[in-house]
């Protein structure tokens, strides 16, 4: 069995089968697996512009700011929060939507199957950038480019969701959940890299929580705060931080330049993980 299995056809939602290197649908629509071994099943039509998602650059700076170990804790956390939720006795799906170049997706289906968990998982990315260094970090995993907004996968059809620091599409989300699936997100809380923000931004705006309501269709279960300090000491790993963050491009010239000269910064992370279940 593929780990590219269960697909549908973004042009027409018929079930994909493998023939060859390529997914087939009846009508004969055709996605080639990528040499890396990832699909693409973003359709030209359902592209907002040439190159959408993170930027080759944005995801080289993500995936060596991550493999740094900095956010190791972000990654535990939503390790003990899925193990808290599943039993290894039953096999589970997963989703990772908007999965990055796939660290955290790795971190978790890495430590599953080494606490014996029996995992079928896929990432999905909007960027070819991500899903391509995703498919490197992990070929047990399936990885696909595709959007959100129209997931192309069959309803009911995963136990375990993730958005992290991503872009939600609830509805999807509550199409392709098995009933009474669970949803993971992690976003971040007021203080996240504060004291980078100080330097980039002459005044600090007051945080906007954008889940804290009401999800249509979801229960509300747990938040949990992951709360934690890190040192850089490179202006290296301080750009990577920045590069991979939407301040590289929202932050005025003068502020961009004052953190691009620094050589060692301490941060404080504060991230908000938080758990909603499928309502039947
Ligand atoms: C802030 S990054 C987070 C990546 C990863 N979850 C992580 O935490 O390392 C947001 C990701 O969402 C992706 N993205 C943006 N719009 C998307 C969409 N409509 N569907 C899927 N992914 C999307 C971007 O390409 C980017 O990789």
């Amino acid at each position: 069995m593929s780990v590219l299995d269960h697909l549908l056809c973004p042009l027409d939602q018929h079930p994909l089968s493998w023939v060859g290197n390529s997914l087939l649908c009846p009508q004969g629509h055709s996605f080639d697996r990528a040499r890396s071994g990832y699909v693409n099943l973003l359709p030209v039509q359902h592209k907002h512009s040439r190159d959408p998602g993170d930027s080759k650059e944005m995801v080289a700076a993500r995936r060596e700011f991550l493999n740094g170990g900095s956010y190791r804790p972000i990654a535990d956390a939503l390790w003990t929060g899925v193990h808290a939720h599943f039993s290894s006795s039953q096999p589970m799906t997963v989703f990772d939507a908007g999965c990055g170049e796939g660290y955290y997706l790795d971190h978790l289906v890495s430590g599953l199957r080494e606490a014996g968990y029996t995992v079928a998982a896929q990432g999905l990315d909007i960027s070819k950038w991500a899903v391509t260094a995703a498919s490197k970090r992990n070929s047990e995993i399936g990885w696909i480019v595709g959007s959100n907004a129209a997931l192309p996968t069959p309803a009911a059809r995963f136990d375990l969701l993730l958005c992290l620091f991503g872009y939600p599409v609830f509805s999807e989300f509550a199409r392709v959940l098995k009933p009474d699936g669970l949803l993971l997100m992690a976003d971040a809380g007021p203080d996240h890299l504060i004291e980078l923000r100080r330097v980039l931004y002459p005044e600090i705006h007051p945080y906007r929580d954008h889940h804290a309501g009401v999800i249509d269709g979801f229960e509300p279960l747990e938040e949990q705060v992951v709360r934690f300090e890190f040192e850089l000491t490179s202006g290296a790993a301080i750009g990577q931080l920045l590069a991979m963050t939407p301040h590289l491009h929202k932050a005025p010239f003068a502020g961009r330049e004052a953190a691009q000269a620094l050589e060692r910064i301490r941060l404080t992370a504060d991230v908000r993980l938080r758990s909603y279940r499928l309502c039947g």
